[in-house]
């Protein structure tokens, strides 16, 4: 199993024990199997650039947050980014639907600010007073709102848009617009980006919850 190198916070990282690249490849190949397995869930035949990544990091402000939840991280690429990027006494949560990606996470990652749960991202809500949490700072997104059930999308939105603290940042990547008319009732008008240089190109939404 891959152990993911989370540069940067001594303390927490585990030794990686395969080359970079070869771990790369094998993400690419995890990922893959995935889409395979359930493509409408995945979403994406590839794992998130480099330059997504750091989209990401920047737009919800995750070297400022102390509490930051991902839903959907996949094989884990998007979640290395974020604990790079994190301060050392910040926490986060990752909530992924597909059993073999959870455990996977659960394996690989080796840092203590790192939790993982399997499950819908219905369950936001559950999951962070099971583990007595704080609200986030800032929740980023990859599940796709394109293809779930309308009813799913909204309990989704619904659910990130109560428990974001005032002031918290949602963000969400997808190649189509469909999670706008989920979150906009909730938490408004987002800012939209475009990263490019990934495949396949994403809009970047990101909202952020008024503080009244
Ligand atoms: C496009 S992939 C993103 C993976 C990774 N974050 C990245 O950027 O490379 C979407 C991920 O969301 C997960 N997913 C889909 N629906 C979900 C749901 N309702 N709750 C939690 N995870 C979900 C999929 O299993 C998949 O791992």
């Amino acid at each position: 199993m891959n152990q993911q190198r989370v540069e940067g916070q001594a303390g927490h990282a585990a030794a990686p024990c395969v080359s970079p690249a070869f771990g790369q490849l094998r993400d690419s190949f995890q990922f893959l199997r995935g889409f395979v397995r359930n493509p409408a869930q995945v979403g994406s035949v590839i794992p998130s650039s480099r330059q997504l990544e750091q989209r990401l990091v920047r737009s919800a402000r995750i070297g400022d947050a102390r509490m930051v939840v991902e839903l959907g991280p996949g094989t884990g690429g998007t979640t290395s980014a974020f604990l790079r990027a994190m301060a050392s006494n910040a926490q986060l949560l990752a909530i992924e639907l597909d059993t073999e990606f959870h455990q996977r996470l659960h394996a690989s990652i080796r840092d203590a600010r790192f939790s993982v749960e399997l499950g819908s991202a219905e369950r936001l809500d559950e999951f962070l007073s099971a583990r007595r949490l704080p609200a986030p700072d800032a929740i980023i997104s990859g599940i796709p709102f394109s293809t779930m059930p309308a009813e799913v999308s909204d309990r989704v939105a619904s659910s990130v848009a109560r428990v974001l603290r005032p002031g918290g940042r949602f963000v969400a990547y997808q190649v189509r617009a469909h999670v706008s008319s989920f979150v906009s009732p909730y938490l408004g008008k987002p800012e939209k980006k475009w990263e490019v240089v990934n495949v396949p190109p994403v809009r970047v939404f990101t909202w952020v919850k008024p503080e009244t």
